[in-house]
């Protein structure tokens, strides 16, 4: 089985490399140019040098991706470089004799990821810049653009927890199904396949699921539904039931996973929920603790009393324990999942306290199946390659070249009536694992 090679053209791989990160460094580099006179008046005189190196750094590395340079070993200080340089190390085992893997050379979401780290490299190396988030302007910028597509889902979610209490079994799973799907479609709102561009949701995120149903590809909610209503039936009232959220993209995307997360809780679905994101910017629209934080914030100030009520409610759960935020070096390596359990021990520990896993979006699912070229109707569990902390599920839009578990002939009859449904956004797939 194959890893997606970004040096096969024409490949979406190829095309990710060759267009899309440079556009997505040029915008990076513009990014640090108009907040030039933000830095000076932070920093004084230091702030601007920081700046014209970070631009340099960066237009240096810009140029050896564009001209297909040998991957260099990271040399700043933090404590992801050990592994870093060994998988580089490990990419350069796999080459004959004196090959060097270079960035169109070597596996795409190695690459990928290895830009996003050179990035960050580039500002760790630059004090007193070295913390600013150069995909923050954006991904505000996002948020601000699906506002009312938020008020939308927060008065929803205020207007239905008044009588939660009374719903009966069926009706609890019609709105967990719900959630589950709006939280699955907020998933097309991500800033690295639009290249940074707006790709914020503008439509009622609730009006539309009846239309978009039939573009769940691998519908497994049932199986989720079945899991959850069990183990709060069977539970005691010490004990727990915990769903962790590993989350993808800040904004509209990140909404919909607190609002998911809300509803599970007040639900008495679950006890508590574990959220899981990036200790530093990360594809352009993945969510730091920063943005979380900010997120939160920006709600409960809003002007909208629905939206402050879900912010002050969520504070709230923060504070109690129920809601808890974590971050860990593991989600921006690149490594695959299966290698969690060597590679980060104490994070694969953690994950198997849960009772459901939900992996959000489109890089956790090449994570979760190792972005290999599998036949489409391999099945999920076999893709995880014994990745099994708990039992998980993907909630993910199409934006890559892998996908697995499908019936026979359900991918194939896309392949000449729609080339580029893999990599559109368009289709979604609910997948679950249960066994362990
Ligand atoms: O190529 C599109 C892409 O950059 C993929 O590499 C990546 O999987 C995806 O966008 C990010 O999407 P998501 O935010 O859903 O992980
Ligand atoms: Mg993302």
């Amino acid at each position: 089985m194959y890893y997606f090679d970004s040096f096969l053209v024409r490949s979406f791989a190829y095309f990710t490399i060759k267009d899309r990160l440079p556009q997505i460094l040029t915008r990076v580099i513009d990014t640090l140019h108009r907040h030039k006179n933000e830095f000076f008046e932070e920093h004084g005189e230091k702030g601007i040098e920081a700046e014209k190196n970070t631009i340099s750094i960066l237009s240096k590395l810009r140029n050896e991706l564009q001209t297909d340079k040998p991957l260099v070993p990271l040399d700043d200080k933090l404590p992801d470089v050990p592994l870093w340089n060994q998988y580089l190390e490990y990419q350069q085992n796999l080459l004959d004799g004196n090959e060097q893997p270079s960035w169109f050379q070597s596996p795409w979401l190695y690459v990928e990821c290895y830009m996003y780290r050179r990035i960050h490299e580039a500002l760790v190396h630059n004090p007193p810049i070295d913390d600013y988030d150069v995909f923050k302007e954006a991904k505000i910028e996002s948020f601000f653009e699906s506002q009312q597509a938020i008020i939308a889902l927060c008065t929803y979610l205020q207007e239905h927890l008044k009588n939660i209490e009374d719903l009966d079994e069926k009706q609890l799973q019609e709105e967990l199904f719900k959630l589950l799907q709006v939280s699955l479609w907020g998933n097309k709102c991500d800033l690295s396949i639009s290249a940074g561009e707006d790709n914020s949701q503008k439509a009622s995120p609730l009006k539309s699921l009846d239309n978009l149903k039939t573009l769940i590809l691998v519908d497994d909610m049932e199986s989720i539904w079945s899991l959850l209503i069990n183990s709060k039936k069977r539970r005691t009232s010490i004990e727990v039931t915990r769903v962790d959220i590993v989350l993808d993209n800040a904004g509209y995307e990140l909404i919909t996973d607190l609002i998911l997360a809300d509803f599970l809780l007040s639900s008495k679905l679950v006890t508590e929920i574990h959220f899981h994101g990036k200790c530093i910017p990360w594809y352009v629209s993945d969510t730091t603790k920063q943005d979380f934080n900010w997120t939160i914030k920006q709600l409960q100030s809003a002007n909208n009393r629905w939206m402050s009520r879900c912010g002050m409610n969520w504070e709230g759960s923060i504070k109690k324990g129920v809601l808890v935020y974590h971050d860990h070096i593991f989600w921006t390596l690149p490594h695959e999942f299966c290698s969690m359990a060597q590679v980060a021990t104490d994070l694969y520990t953690e994950l198997q306290k849960s009772h459901l896993i939900i992996f959000k979006g489109d890089l956790n699912y090449r994570k979760l199946t190792g972005d290999r070229k599998w036949e489409f109707t391999v099945p999920f569990h076999q893709a995880l390659n014994k990745f099994h902390p708990a039992p998980l599920c993907s909630l993910r839009t199409l934006k890559s070249d892998v996908q697995v578990g499908l019936k026979p002939g359900q991918g194939e009859q896309f392949v000449t009536s729609e080339p580029d449904w893999m990599i559109c956004g368009k289709y979604g797939v609910v997948q679950f694992d249960a066994s362990l």
